[in-house]
């Protein structure tokens, strides 16, 4: 177990970490997600005991990182941004080189080889690191992170510099690898984070912004139902309709994605779901419905808001409430310019009637 506590890094004026505190427990994923500059890596680096910290603590199975570093290490394997690779030694002696560092009893020989196995670096095994490709030598540093099989592994950013086939394999890894180990991961790929981990915590400006399972984060989040129809017909009657439907919220005309056929946005209260009678409505009018779909909110979108700074609003029945009250407000802004619109048009219709009799 990983435990956390007020956490800080100052350097200067400036805190690159600042007051984190999160637990880890055994067999966890944990996904450490943040843009550049965040302090994924400066944390990563106090939790192995790679830099000291400027206040807090982190205790690895229960102890200091700081008290007993040696023993605290023992419990970890690391894999730091740069991996920390002595190129020009051979795979073979750089791993027996870790294995001596790390005082690690396992029988040497059939250590060495399930590491490699699993790494995929068997057929590279007598070359010279410095002439290996960026994505092996990637796979020697999450090799080195393996020998003594710890309880506990640290990877920053490990499918860094992988092609895609080599992504999937070392992704699958790191998952098997979390059926016996805990695992902390870095990475700017949140389809990863998604597909690997349990659990992520959103880290911006050095702070937590967020800290829970990937699948209660896209729940969590207030996402406002929204749907996406391509209708063909008259784009003013089209909002019209749709509007009078029970539980719409807004409709706003997307741009022209085909000749004279507009995709319509459409927001509904949190538990309407108008696709049948909108489906109904469209057909009784001799339109055309050429697409419908929802938008879900993405783990990139949340991202997004929450780095960007945006207003992120947790689900709350409070919330809720008044997120319809602004949106009835909204909704009235809408109809009435739908209506100018309207009257424009029809305006419009009376002239070219006009000049039609003349
Ligand atoms: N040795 C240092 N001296 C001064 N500032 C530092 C030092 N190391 C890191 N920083 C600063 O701390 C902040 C956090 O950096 P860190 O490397 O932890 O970010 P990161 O989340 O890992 O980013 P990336 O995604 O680019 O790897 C940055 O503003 C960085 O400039
Ligand atoms: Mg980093």
């Amino acid at each position: 177990m990983i435990e956390v506590r007020n956490l800080t890094k100052q350097y200067g004026a400036k805190k690159a970490v600042d007051d984190l505190s999160f637990t880890v427990n055994d067999g966890e994923i944990l996904g450490f997600l943040g843009p550049n500059g965040a302090g994924k890596s400066t944390t990563m680096n106090m939790l192995t005991g790679y830099i000291s910290s400027t206040s807090g603590n982190a205790l690895i199975n229960g102890i200091d990182i700081l008290d007993d570093p040696i023993a605290a290490k023992k419990n970890i394997g690391y894999l730091p941004e740069i991996p920390p690779l002595y190129l020009d030694m051979t795979v073979k002696d750089y791993l027996n080189f870790i294995y001596d560092l790390k005082k690690c009893k396992l029988p040497r020989k059939a250590h060495l080889e399930d590491v490699c196995s699993l790494v995929m670096i068997k057929d590279v095994y007598d070359r010279i690191i410095r002439n290996l490709s960026k994505g092996y030598k990637q796979r020697v540093g999450l090799a080195q992170a393996l020998i003594g099989n710890p309880p506990i592994l640290i990877l920053d950013e490990p499918t860094v510099g992988l092609d895609p086939k080599q992504i999937i394999e070392i992704r699958t890894l790191i998952k098997r690898l979390g059926k016996k180990h805990t695992v902390i991961l870095s990475s700017h790929i949140l389809s990863e984070i998604q597909a690997v981990c349990d659990r992520v915590i959103i880290i911006n400006g050095g702070k937590i912004a967020a800290d829970d399972t990937t699948e209660n984060l896209t729940k969590n989040i207030s996402v406002d139902h929204r749907l996406i129809a391509r209708i063909d017909g008259s784009r003013e009657e089209i909002i019209k309709t749709i509007r009078n439907i029970p539980g719409v919220l807004t409709v706003v005309a997307d741009m022209e994605r085909e000749p004279g056929i507009y995709d319509y946005e459409i927001e509904t209260k949190e538990d309407a779901d108008i696709r049948r009678e909108l489906f109904k409505r469209i057909v009784s009018r001799n339109w055309v419905m050429l697409g419908l779909k929802s938008t879900e909110m993405t783990l990139e979108d949340i991202f997004l808001k929450i780095t960007m700074g945006d207003n992120v609003v947790i689900k709350t029945k409070k919330s809720a409430e008044e997120k319809t009250e602004k949106f009835e407000q909204d909704a009235e802004g809408i109809s009435e310019k739908t209506e100018e619109a309207a009257e424009t048009v029809s305006e419009e219709n009376k002239e070219d009637k006009k000049e039609g009799e003349e």
